[in-house]
């Protein structure tokens, strides 16, 4: 048997999809239903997998509750966006009190300034402007780079994810026989439908290779308008940046005229107070933010220094959005800046993340598991790989059957590990508690034995095989 994007499914994987067949059927019929209408059954590629995906009928703290009543110790939480939690009191009560006001003007408003004002105070940006997703915030980031720089390419990292306008929909994840040249990897577009004119502007290096990204800036003199790097790649697991890396980028895009984008729609709430700028002390000429910082709601914003985004204020570029600084989405990142993003919150965070982690690392040890545990701020991932990755083309390696066996036996013991596929990682909240880590503990001890055993069957079936 095999699961979509050709998984093999070994005799432990095979059980744990029975226990998940067995205790979701409501789900199964959920999503029957669904496939009539929406394409696989669900709002967004991304959430489904083989056999179907969980459906979720309530969110609440660090939980959420599925169809057939089963609750799980939530560490998906929307793809990294709930690091609030679910239904945290402060994004709650804003929104009540918005809902009495009225939500969308398309006239500003006071609430806007404000929030701008919370994040020029924490990100190292004179101005920002306001959207509602990451695809749009990284999407007018690198429109304004190329006006900025009256420059055409922009140079991505192979594997990084960046949203899904066009430029950012090429190298997301090309397969083996797709990437190339290392260090000059193939620009490959993500699907039909990326214009070979956009792909054509589109430079690819490996993440963690500065002689790759000078080597490109050699090929494209004044050309490159910006790099635009996710400062942790959080799109293979999560990919730390070596030491040195993205202070490397900063010098490089410096000296050759370009700018630095770090796409901190995952990082910038989720890694520290000050987002990556300050967890690594480098400072990009744009951010794009996203995903935490609304709380739950749509909310996204771009900034960078007052030269740059003067480019909007003198017309040169073109900006704008119906629902760009909505009430709703206002009044949640006010809340989430003021009451939940506080430094005490990633205290608190960072230790039940280093709990979760050290304890990862213990099971590990103790079961002879060939992986690693990595984390940072409020995110971790167990990484079934023998040592730490550098790039795309190490996480390629990884183990899909394995990943899967993990994936299913944490559900079936109540613990939503992280969002489904060994591409992302999870997420510790400020609703979590020792209570939630210790349960999350349990699980992944019970499973890990048979991920040994997995482990072992392979090795020694290439052992037999070599023979
Ligand atoms: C680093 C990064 N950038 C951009 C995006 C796109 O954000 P959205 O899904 O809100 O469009 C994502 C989404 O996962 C992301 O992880």
């Amino acid at each position: 048997m095999l699961l979509e994007g050709g998984i093999p499914v070994n005799d432990l994987l095979q059980k744990e999809i029975e226990t998940y067949k067995r205790r979701t059927p409501k789900s199964a019929a959920a999503h029957h239903r669904a496939e009539m209408r929406l394409p696989l059954g669900v709002a967004s590629s991304y959430r489904a997998y083989d056999p179907y995906p969980i459906f979720v009928k309530e969110g609440h703290g660090s939980r959420v509750l599925d169809l057939d009543g089963h609750e799980y110790v939530d560490h998906n939480l929307c793809f990294g966006v709930l690091l609030a939690g679910h239904n945290h009191p402060a994004v709650v009560k804003a929104l009540e009190a918005v809902l009495q006001m009225g939500t969308t003007f398309g006239m500003p408003h006071e609430m806007e300034w404000e929030l701008a004002e919370e994040i020029c105070g924490r990100y190292p940006v004179d101005m920002v402007r306001f959207g509602s997703t990451g695809t749009e915030v990284t999407m007018h980031a690198c429109r304004l780079a190329r006006a900025a720089t009256k420059r055409d390419l922009i140079l991505k990292f192979e594997g990084g994810y960046h949203g899904l306008h066009d430029t950012a929909l090429v190298s997301v994840k090309p397969t083996a026989e797709e990437v190339g040249d290392p260090s000059e990897p193939n620009a490959v577009p993500q699907g039909l439908g990326i214009p070979q004119g956009t792909l054509s502007t589109v430079v690819i290096a490996s993440f963690n290779d500065l002689e790759g990204v000078e080597r490109r800036f050699r090929q494209y003199p004044n050309q490159i308008a910006a790099v635009i790097v996710e400062p942790i790649m959080m799109n293979v697991g999560m990919c730390m940046p070596q030491a040195g890396f993205l202070k490397g980028l900063r010098e490089i895009t410096a000296k050759h005229g370009a700018l630095l984008i770090f796409d901190e729609v995952k990082t910038g709430g989720k890694l520290a107070w000050g987002g990556a700028s300050e967890y690594f002390g480098v400072k990009p000429d744009i951010i794009a933010l996203a995903k935490a910082i609304g709380g739950g709601v749509p909310l996204g914003a771009f900034g960078a220094s007052k030269a740059v985004m003067d480019l909007i204020t003198n017309h040169q570029i073109y900006h704008g959005g119906t629902y760009n600084a909505n009430r709703i989405s206002m009044a949640a990142g006010l809340a989430m800046f003021r009451e939940v993003l506080t430094r005490e919150s990633y205290a608190d965070v960072v230790r039940l993340n280093k709990k979760l982690s050290d304890g990862y690392r213990r099971v590990i040890a103790k079961h002879g598991i060939e992986a690693y545990v990595v984390s940072a701020g409020a995110n971790g991932a167990l990484m079934l790989l023998p040592e730490q990755l550098r790039n795309y083309r190490d996480w390629l390696r990884i183990d899909q059957t394995l990943w899967s066996q993990y994936w299913f036996g944490m559900v079936n013991r109540g613990v939503i590990p992280q969002p489904f596929w060994r591409d992302e990682q999870w997420t510790v909240s400020v609703q979590h508690t020792d209570a939630d880590i210790d349960k999350h503990l349990a699980a992944f001890e019970d499973v890990a034995p048979g991920l040994a055993k997995a482990q072992q069957e392979r090795r020694s079936a290439f052992v037999n095989a070599g023979r």
